[in-house]
């Protein structure tokens, strides 16, 4: 048996999987079924990649006996999940070790868009400062924060706002019973929450049902004076939606740590446009929480290969239906 390693794996953790299993190195972002020779193909029970390798029927159909796939992240909106279920394949993700770094950068773009700590540094910088007083900024505490999504992550962002005295509302699909008697956030209407918020921070994952779903109507129900921040993925935002949105000053500003197109490209609109803060996808990019996310990730390959449970699974069900065939 052999596996297709197909992201950038610290020394020490590569010893560990190579101790175990052949490994095919594919480099990451490549279709792994354009570059393993055919020869090879049926020989490949796991894969560890990262979010730019496409999980779907043609990576299926190459490799046969293919039996797990660890995603190096916690999202999971490169994998047709269903379609890999179907085929009994299991999926391993990276959950939780990445929340509070996420939350850090969301909390990030909070703070600078509030106190303009960007356009400020500018000011400083150029010499603006001897010449004039800078534009006066907004205070954090008495505010609003508008979660939406209300997982993990979203639960850090809360703790976060409520250290700052903001006031923290939410919405999500389940209620968060604990959050809202613990008063860590109140629960509001999605509507509601687009309207009352000075700050709307997404939390929720990619998929069919949030795909777009943040359009001109969420931005026509926000203050003028809102910001929007997304450390969740691009393509939950329409995102020639949040330009005409922030072009035409209907809202104050967006913090953007993802797009829909990664890596953005330059010459895209948010690219020049003054109310808009950019982050490359780098919500865990932190030595720390990198390599807890790359351990779990090869420790997910090596304990499911190893017919032991791994840390984190997205489609348990594959894996409980082994464990029943086994018996
Ligand atoms: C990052 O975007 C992740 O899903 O881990
Ligand atoms: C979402 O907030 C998550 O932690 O998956």
């Amino acid at each position: 048996m052999t596996v297709i390693v197909s992201a950038t794996v610290p020394a020490d953790l590569l010893a560990r999987i190579e101790a175990a299993h052949p490994v095919i190195h594919v480099p990451p972002g490549t279709a792994p079924q354009d570059v393993v020779p055919a020869d090879r193909r049926r020989s490949v029970r796991g894969m560890l990649c990262t979010l730019r390798t496409r999980v779907d029927a043609p990576l299926l159909e190459a490799f046969p006996a293919l039996e797990v796939v660890s995603n190096y992240a916690v999202g999971f909106d490169n994998v047709q999940v269903e379609t890999v279920s179907e085929r009994g394949v299991l999926v391993c993700n990276t959950p939780g070790v990445l929340d509070a770094a996420v939350a850090d950068l969301t909390f990030a773009f909070v703070i600078c868009l509030a106190r303009n700590v960007v356009p400020m540094h500018e000011f400083v910088r150029s010499g603006a400062w001897t010449r004039s007083a800078a534009p006066l900024a907004a205070d954090l505490a008495g505010k609003t924060i508008g979660l939406l999504g209300m997982g993990r992550i979203g639960r850090m962002v809360a703790r976060r706002a409520r250290a700052f005295d903001m006031d923290v509302c939410y919405h999500n699909r389940n209620r968060d019973e604990a959050s809202e008697q613990g008063g860590l956030a109140r629960y509001v209407g999605r509507d509601q929450l687009f309207a009352e918020s000075d700050f709307v921070s997404v939390h929720v994952p990619l998929s069919d049902a949030t795909r777009g779903g943040i359009g001109a109507r969420e931005f026509e129900l926000m203050k003028k004076s809102a910001f929007f921040i997304n450390t969740a993925r691009g393509a939950v935002v329409d995102e020639p939606a949040l330009i005409a949105a922030l072009q035409a000053g209907r809202i104050a500003g967006a913090g953007l740590d993802v797009m829909v197109q990664e890596p953005l490209d330059a010459a895209s609109a948010l690219c020049s446009l003054p109310n808009v803060l950019l982050q490359p996808h780098a919500g865990s990019a932190t030595v720390e929480t990198r390599r807890a996310m790359i351990q779990m990730a090869a420790d997910n390959l090596l304990l499911a290969l190893g017919g032991q449970t791994p840390r984190a699974m997205v489609n348990p069900a594959v894996w409980a239906a082994r464990a029943q065939a086994a018996r």
